[in-house]
């Protein structure tokens, strides 16, 4: 059996950014507004004052400075604090094909894998615009891809569920080559009033291409060496919105959102990701100080420090565990993607590589990656 690879990545970037001072000068002229529209409750107690956010804690608390979005403006008016994104018709693209395709594209280029050797398109991220049809199969079509292609949702952990997927595809003989495809778009579902979580999330769409080695052309080939992955419920990750809302009485917009409690958060997957990864590299007889680089899901710099720490000891570096969320923020499912797809080329030969997510289900998902020999 040809061994199974990561041959070619892809990323989207949308074009506009919002820094967290402009971020934040935005909430907090909601936040004086809405004080001052309700001073008489206020100075009655009978509602409290919402306090303003801050640029500095942001930055403190998460290492996110700025991020990608959609739609600047939406998100930016004080009025409005939600990107405005027009509905397309059936006839129309999707925005998830639409920016799915351009970091497709990418991917297949890089990855060298010829169209007709593509069994499947997987679309995996947190948000759909759409029940169905499946974005998936909408990608298909735009890419000429023959074989069959679906939606699957693993919140943030989505692409590394979806890359033991196609390579269970790809080992049962179902699929030569997997494209998997991840558009981000996490304004969508973010609470921009909310002071706990307004500043968490940006926009991005990756792709990554899963082949059989004998399928790909390229100079930056992985081995998938193993994949591992762990759900535990909670909800203390939260999106409550759903197709049976329309039978129920109409809720308030936050209730429809995304909600953390994220201090539990760290605290409970910290260890559930540190162990995951530790065990996982000691059943494939190597240890924590093998590897060369660990392409981390990207929502805490802080948190992504403690689990290197606790794994390899000491300050673990830049070069070791990158970071993107300094730019881009979370972006859910891509985030480790992005990393990976910014920082591989430099790797050699015979250097081993850790892609983990984990998040919303609880969810944790790993991949022990080996370089190859270019072909
Ligand atoms: N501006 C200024 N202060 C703020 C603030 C803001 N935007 N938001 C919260 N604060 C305040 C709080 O009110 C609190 O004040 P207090 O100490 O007086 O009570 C203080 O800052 C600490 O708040 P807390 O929510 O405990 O902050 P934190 O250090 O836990 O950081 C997160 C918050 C969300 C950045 C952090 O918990 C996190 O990233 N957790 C992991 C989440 C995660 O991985 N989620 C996956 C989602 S996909």
């Amino acid at each position: 059996m040809a061994r199974i690879v990561i041959c070619g990545s892809g990323v989207y970037t949308p074009p506009q950014a919002i820094s967290n001072e402009e971020l934040v000068d935005s909430f907090n002229s909601y936040v004086r507004r809405f004080n001052h529209r309700h001073a008489a409750e206020i100075a009655r107690d009978d509602l409290a004052a919402l306090q303003e956010s801050s640029a500095e804690f942001i930055e403190k608390a998460s290492g996110i400075k700025s991020r990608y979005v959609l739609d600047r403006e939406g998100i930016l008016d004080p009025e409005r604090m939600c990107p405005r994104l027009p509905a397309r018709g059936r006839d129309e693209m999707s925005i998830q094909c639409e920016i799915g395709l351009k970091a497709a594209r990418q991917a297949m280029e890089r990855g060298g894998v010829a169209t007709g050797d593509i069994d499947a398109v997987i679309v995996s991220c947190s948000n759909y615009e759409r029940p169905y049809p499946a974005i998936a199969v909408e990608i298909q079509q735009a890419l000429e891809i023959e074989g069959f292609a679906f939606d699957m949702n693993v919140a943030c952990s989505s692409a590394t569920f979806a890359l033991q997927t196609a390579v269970d595809s790809i080992y049962r003989g179902n699929a030569r080559a997997v494209l998997v495809v991840s558009p981000e778009i996490c304004s969508g579902h973010l609470n921009f009033r909310d002071r706990d979580s307004h500043f968490i999330f940006g926009d991005v769409a990756t792709a990554f291409l899963v082949a059989r080695e004998d399928c790909c052309r390229s100079e930056h080939v992985f081995e998938v060496v193993a994949t591992r992955l762990l759900t535990r419920y909670s909800t203390n990750i939260y999106n409550g919105s759903g197709f049976l809302d329309r039978t129920r009485p109409p809720q308030e917009e936050a209730g429809r959102l995304f909600v953390q409690e994220g201090r539990k958060v760290f605290k409970e997957v910290v260890p559930i990701a540190t162990e995951l990864i530790r065990s996982q590299l000691q059943e494939n007889g190597l240890a924590p100080g093998d590897i060369r680089r660990a392409w981390l899901h990207q929502a805490n710099l802080n948190m992504n420090q403690l689990i290197a720490k606790k794994l390899l000891g000491g300050n673990v570096s830049e070069d070791v565990t990158p970071t993107i969320l300094d730019t881009y923020a979370n972006t859910a499912s891509a985030g480790s993607v992005i990393c990976f797809h910014k920082h591989h080329e430099d790797l050699r030969a015979e250097d081993i590589g850790i892609l983990c997510s984990f998040g919303a289900g609880y969810s944790v998902g790993s991949a022990i990656l080996r370089k190859l020999v270019s072909p």
